[in-house]
């Protein structure tokens, strides 16, 4: 959603600092973008004009960042900006960030939702505040602005952020001192430490470039960001808080592009190294992990979007590896149904950013419930691998494109090494990962990337694609239609093949294009069946398999990779994705309306 970044330094160039934050923060998803930044002291001096004095100037622009530069604003040491990702109000210029209140001399960025800001708001405009734009963030500076007649600004803000109801976080700077005064509540926020400069940003992969040691604001902290100190307090008692700092383990390059023309296409091709990685390196964590869910009474699997499909694929692992009932559920259903957790229960919450809302309300009820907690996440640092008793780092390394990938097969690598793990055949889990790995490399060889761009390039006009098959590749099929959608902006579902008769096959007529997945596992025969029924009604059937089958009007093969076939058939369905959104010319990075980690409900 929203990303934040903030500058507070000796350097002159802080409004550039800020919009090359920004620019690193795309990823996250974003409709509209704006920085502030007060004037250094000469550069105030330089300007005539009474207004200046005092005031900090505001740049806002609608759409994404793109060929855009800030060589217009003025030189300063002191700034912040922000990636909207529209809620209350229309995507405007107005409505973007930074707010200012009624004098310009407060500025505000704000990520979250401001619950109770129209009672408020009401108040305000009665007291004489004039509101320019339709978002809830306004009321926030208008509030501060209210609060400062009587008090100093950190106190105003303080009481301001109390006020707030909902997950929060915001940013404010005043054209007076040079310091940033944040709260969170919810909504991330990380503190950057430099020399004789500091930072502030939603995202620590966006700190990268600067310094790698960071502090992860909790709860209700606030902090008080200057160039040569930072204080933490407590946001509800005023208490002083020691930083944590903590260093940052991804480097700069791995945050980069590379000579690939898209992130995603770069996080599609790291795959095989990344799970080679995991099948060699995590076997430690991943016993001390088999361990948890083997003492555990109920073992749950939540997540959302990608995250929930590997949740699903996992509850397949377990059971038949295993033979472990594990449930599944999306993070925004698990909360109205975890009422029978107990001490005994132990939930696995996968998550690439560990940002998801839904998922962190699903843990903190389930806590609540006494539950214990296993996060599986891929950002350090993050709300939820804080708030977990049982923590692993996938280590797919950063994830920048939105459509997520790889953290999708890292998490699936790592089920199927606890699958192993529980059975007792750790040995064994980490071939089957190995042949995934060859697989994998197999699917994205260029002779195997041609073929999969060819039938993008005939796809790629196309209203409806349906995607089936049974077993795990039925959360396969989900992840690959989801894929679809998010990127190519094709219609795309995906179905358990058995339930095609059931209604889906309605749907089918002349060249309707159907992708079968039929690996070779115990539903291979009954995949088939489902292509030659989709067949019958006259579909394209496409069919993603070890081998080819006379049903394929079009043949994508896969070698078997036993148990984690999952991992290279669905790298099939990304790069289908990606390459249907080359075709029709999108971004596949930024696809439109979506953010990289939603947090907001
Ligand atoms: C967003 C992203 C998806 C992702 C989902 C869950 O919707 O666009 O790609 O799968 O969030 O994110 P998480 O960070 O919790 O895995």
């Amino acid at each position: 959603m929203c990303g934040i970044f903030g500058y507070v330094g000796n350097k002159t160039n802080a409004a550039t600092i800020v919009f090359e934050g920004l620019k690193r923060l795309e990823y996250r998803g974003y409709d509209s973008w704006g920085i502030a930044v007060v004037p250094t002291a000469s550069e105030k001096s330089k300007v005539k004009s009474e207004k200046l004095i005092n005031t900090i100037v505001v740049k806002k622009k609608t759409g994404k960042i793109g060929n855009a530069n800030v060589n217009d604003m003025p030189s300063s040491s002191f700034a912040f900006g922000h990636t909207r990702w529209a809620t209350h109000g229309g995507v405007t210029q107005t409505n973007a960030h930074p707010h200012l209140d009624c004098t310009g001399r407060i500025a505000l960025i704000h990520n979250g939702i401001f619950e109770n800001y129209e009672g408020i708001k009401k108040t305000l405009v009665k007291k004489g505040h004039r509101f320019t734009s339709e978002t809830d963030t306004e009321v926030a500076v208008h509030l501060i602005e209210e609060y400062r007649k009587t008090m100093a600004l950190a106190k105003a803000v303080q009481k301001a952020f109390n006020d707030m109801a909902g997950l929060n976080a915001i940013i404010v700077i005043d054209s007076d001192r040079n310091q940033l005064i944040a709260a969170r509540n919810g909504s991330p926020l990380v503190i950057g430490f430099g020399h004789q400069e500091n930072f502030l940003a939603s995202d620590a992969a966006a700190l990268l470039p600067h310094t790698k040691q960071v502090h992860f604001l909790e709860d209700d902290e606030m902090t008080i960001v200057g160039h040569k100190g930072i204080m933490i307090f407590d946001a509800k008692t005023g208490t002083k808080i020691a930083p944590k700092v903590q260093k940052l383990t991804w480097s700069t390059r791995q945050a980069e592009k590379g000579t690939y023309p898209y992130f995603m296409l770069k996080e599609i091709h790291e795959q095989p190294d990344i799970i080679a990685d995991i099948s060699e390196t995590m076997i430690s964590p991943a016993k001390r992990m088999t361990e948890v869910i083997r003492k555990s009474q109920g073992t749950y699997l939540v997540g959302c979007g990608t995250a929930g499909y590997a949740c699903m694929a996992g509850s397949y692992l377990f059971s038949k590896v295993a033979k472990r009932h594990v449930n599944w559920a999306v993070g925004s259903e698990f909360g109205y149904q975890l009422n029978f957790l107990t001490k005994k229960s132990l939930v696995m919450a996968l998550s690439q950013s560990g940002e998801t809302i839904d998922i962190l309300e699903s843990v903190k009820k389930a806590k609540n419930n006494g539950a214990s907690i296993v996060a599986l996440v891929n950002v350090l640092g993050s709300s939820l691998y804080r708030m977990a008793d049982h923590k692993t780092l996938i280590g797919a390394g950063p994830e920048k494109a939105v459509a997520s990938t790889k953290a999708f097969t890292a998490k699936i690598a790592y089920l199927v090494l606890l699958a192993y793990g529980l059975a007792g055949k750790t040995k064994e889990g980490q071939t089957v990962l190995m042949h995934a790995v060859s697989s994998g490399k197999k699917v994205l060889s260029s002779l195997s990337l041609a073929r999969i761009q060819k039938l993008a390039s005939r796809l790629k006009n196309t209203e409806h694609i349906f995607v089936v098959g049974r077993g795990i590749s039925y959360p396969a099929s989900l992840e690959t239609a989801l894929k679809i959608k998010e990127i190519s902006y094709i219609h795309a579902e995906g179905f358990a093949a058995g339930e095609l008769k059931h209604g889906v096959i309605a749907l089918v007529e002349k060249d309707t294009p159907c992708i079968v997945f039929a690996p070779n596992d115990e539903a291979y025969g009954a995949n088939l069946a489902g292509a030659m029924e989709m067949k019958a009604r006259g579909g394209f059937i496409v069919g993603i398999s070890h081998k080819p089958h006379e049903v394929f009007d079009y043949y994508i093969p896969v070698d078997d990779a036993c148990e984690a076939t999952i991992i290279p058939n669905v790298i099939v369905g990304q790069l289908l994705a990606y390459y249907l959104a080359i075709e029709k010319g999108l971004d596949p990075d930024m696809p439109r309306n979506l953010a990289k980690s939603v947090t907001v409900k």
